[in-house]
């Protein structure tokens, strides 16, 4: 079959070519056209948006608060966020100028590069990492670089210095980080900072997993650190923390000249937020935060059982995630790729989950398994994988 050159007027851009689909969505499009699938490929809450912020989105359009909000947010949620990063993450920053509410951290992670980058510039960005960052990287004109993490999915100083070249401009971070659930420390944190300051670079620190953290893995913002306050971008959401992942509020924090030109592409791409959901964001901010606590808590329940079934599976192992609500066991041993695996587990299975590889080459010889799923779900699917993966010979 010949293919017809494109018109002129159907021909897209090279960023467009470039930016090619993630492969998770080759593994929803799949399960949604299949019956009786156990879907643990998530990557959102399934807990319902807590009701008090329901209610002020509600309130918000009931009073008629339905206009263009300022473009850069609702003043009272920018202080909010402010007052919350201040006591929160020990970042200082000015509402009116440094703060910008977004439509999730995703806009917010691409202004701050668009803001950030020119073309030909280079961003580091881990391997395995969240899809996303490579798209926003190449949208901006710049080119991703990708820096492999150790085989526990830490931070290699070394490895990430070996990649650093005058077009390096941003290093991205991710703690707690999807899809491996590790959590970075203080100290590598630290480290991180010192080899941004060396080479003269920014960082993009991406916490929409904050709150998500189990035993004593606490949750350090890099910007809090000694000689970062200057040089990180800090970007959050509500989408994890208050499952409002359909909401599309998040937010970023920068400094100076920088935060001016995030709000100035950010005014261009989007305008602003949807009002009321700004106002439901506020209510999450301000409001009672034992929802938080009991979604983390039962997350945690459902963590353990996670680890513990996977452990007890032939040729899989499985360290327990220090945060999100993603397990990242190694399949090695089964012999197979991880794109044979996850499309095994999904035909002989029935469960779906994301093969490793999606997030780069470091991830493969993994699964990403969401454990944001009832904990009957969670049960059903751990058995589902055990046979599937028993009948393997
Ligand atoms: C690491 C990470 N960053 C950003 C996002 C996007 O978040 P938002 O819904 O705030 O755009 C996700 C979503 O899965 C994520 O995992």
């Amino acid at each position: 079959l010949k293919i017809a050159p494109l018109a002129a007027s159907t021909r897209v851009s090279s960023k467009a070519e470039r930016i090619t689909y993630s492969d998770i969505r080759k593994i929803v499009e799949k399960a949604e056209t299949m019956k009786d699938v156990l879907r643990l490929e998530q990557g959102e809450p399934d807990f319902a948006t807590p009701s008090h912020v329901i209610e002020a989105a509600k309130a918000a359009l009931a009073s008629g608060r339905t206009k263009y909000p300022p473009s850069a947010g609702l003043i009272e949620l920018r202080e909010a966020i402010a007052g919350k990063l201040a006591i929160e993450n020990g970042i200082d920053v000015r509402p009116q100028s440094e703060v910008a509410v977004t439509t999730g951290a995703s806009e917010g992670v691409c202004s701050t590069f668009q803001a950030l980058l020119n073309e030909g510039d280079e961003v580091l960005i881990p391997d395995p990492a969240y899809v996303s960052y490579h798209r926003w990287a190449i949208l901006a004109g710049a080119t991703p670089v990708s820096f492999p993490l150790r085989r526990d999915f830490h931070i290699d100083p070394d490895e990430l210095e070996k990649r650093i070249s005058p077009r390096s401009r941003i290093i991205v971070v991710n703690s707690p980080h999807n899809p491996t659930g590790t959590v970075l420390d203080r100290g590598e944190l630290d480290a991180l900072v010192q080899i941004a300051l060396k080479h003269d670079l920014q960082i993009v620190s991406d916490e929409v997993y904050e709150k998500i953290t189990y035993d004593n893995n606490l949750h350090v913002s890099v910007g809090s650190l000694p000689g970062a306050e200057e040089i990180t971008v800090t970007v959050n959401s509500f989408s994890k923390t208050y499952a409002m992942t359909g909401w599309r509020v998040g937010y970023v924090a920068a400094h100076g000249r920088l935060a001016e030109a995030i709000k100035k592409i950010h005014a261009y791409t989007v305008l602003g937020v949807n009002t009321e959901a700004q106002f439901a964001a506020l209510a999450a901010l301000n409001g009672p935060q034992d929802c938080v606590k009991e979604m983390v808590r039962e997350y945690r329940k459902r963590r353990d059982i996670v680890v513990k079934a996977l452990s007890g599976i032939p040729r899989l192992k499985c360290a327990s995630p220090q945060g999100t609500f993603y397990a990242f066991p190694d399949t090695s041993a089964t012999g197979m790729s991880s794109e044979e695996l996850s499309s095994f587990l999904l035909e002989k299975g029935k469960v779906a989950v994301v093969q490793g590889k999606a997030f780069g080459d470091c991830g493969e010889d993994h699964l990403r398994i969401s454990f944001s799923s009832s904990i009957e779900n969670i049960k059903e699917g751990m058995a589902r994988i055990r046979n599937a993966i028993c009948q393997l010979t």
